[in-house]
């Protein structure tokens, strides 16, 4: 089954902690917070107070985005709540290495690749990660509509995890709705995040089961 990470970029912040409650409630699997710094791509999102809060208040694992330019400096920090945390192949570090200090801290380490960043890229990488994240949209803003390049990098990368005998997970992550969950999850992809389908939806909880029955077929 298809796991669903709801991405709280789209949330209303002032009502956070009852969104939280409610996805928990309808039984997602993780929480993808984007952290971004302004540089890496045009945005400013959340940070650390906002993390913390996050913490205290579920236990579902956070699966953290950065969309920073060297988050080789912040690690630790990140550590300190992430179930996962998702390094860029684009940014500014040595990659293998960022990826290897995630796992020392004891967290999933994953790598993303944006929409012009081939799948092939990442494939020696396979070996130093929990999960590939495949952006389906720029890096930046929630909202955005699916690239359709993205399934194809999806299969790619699905079938050399197979081929290779890994048990790496394949993230799907910008435009995901009913129309394009099941083309991502057709091609392979484990975990769908999405942001605007559920925090704009009328009743998120069945925007939740929703999204999953749209990926299971
Ligand atoms: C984009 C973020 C995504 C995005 C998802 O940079 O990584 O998580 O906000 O939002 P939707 O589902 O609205 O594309
Ligand atoms: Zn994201």
């Amino acid at each position: 089954m298809v796991k669903i990470s709801p991405s709280i970029l789209t949330a209303d912040f002032t009502r956070l902690g009852e969104a939280i409650d409610q996805l928990d409630a309808a039984g997602v699997e993780m929480l993808h917070i984007d952290v971004m710094d302004g540089v890496f791509v045009p945005n400013i999102s959340i940070g650390f107070p906002v993390i913390d809060s996050i913490a205290k208040r579920t236990d579902m694992p956070l699966d953290v985005h950065l969309m920073i330019t060297r988050p080789q400096n912040y690690i630790d920090r990140f550590a300190k709540n992430a179930e996962r945390i998702t390094i860029h192949f684009e940014s500014e570090c040595d990659v293998r290495a960022t990826l290897r200090d995630i796992h020392a801290h004891g967290v999933k380490a994953a790598v993303s690749i944006k929409p012009a960043t081939p799948a092939e890229a990442v494939f020696d990488l396979l070996d130093e990660v929990d999960m590939v994240l495949v952006m389906s949209v720029e890096p930046g803003f929630g909202g955005q509509s699916y690239i359709p390049s993205a399934t194809d990098k999806l299969a790619a990368l699905r079938d050399e995890i197979t081929r290779r005998g890994l048990s790496v997970e394949l993230q799907v992550d910008g435009g995901i709705n009913l129309q394009t969950a099941p083309l991502a999850a057709g091609a392979g992809a484990d975990i769908l995040v999405a942001g605007s389908q559920l925090f704009n939806a009328p009743d998120m909880t069945a925007a939740v089961a929703q999204l999953r029955a749209a990926a299971s077929v």
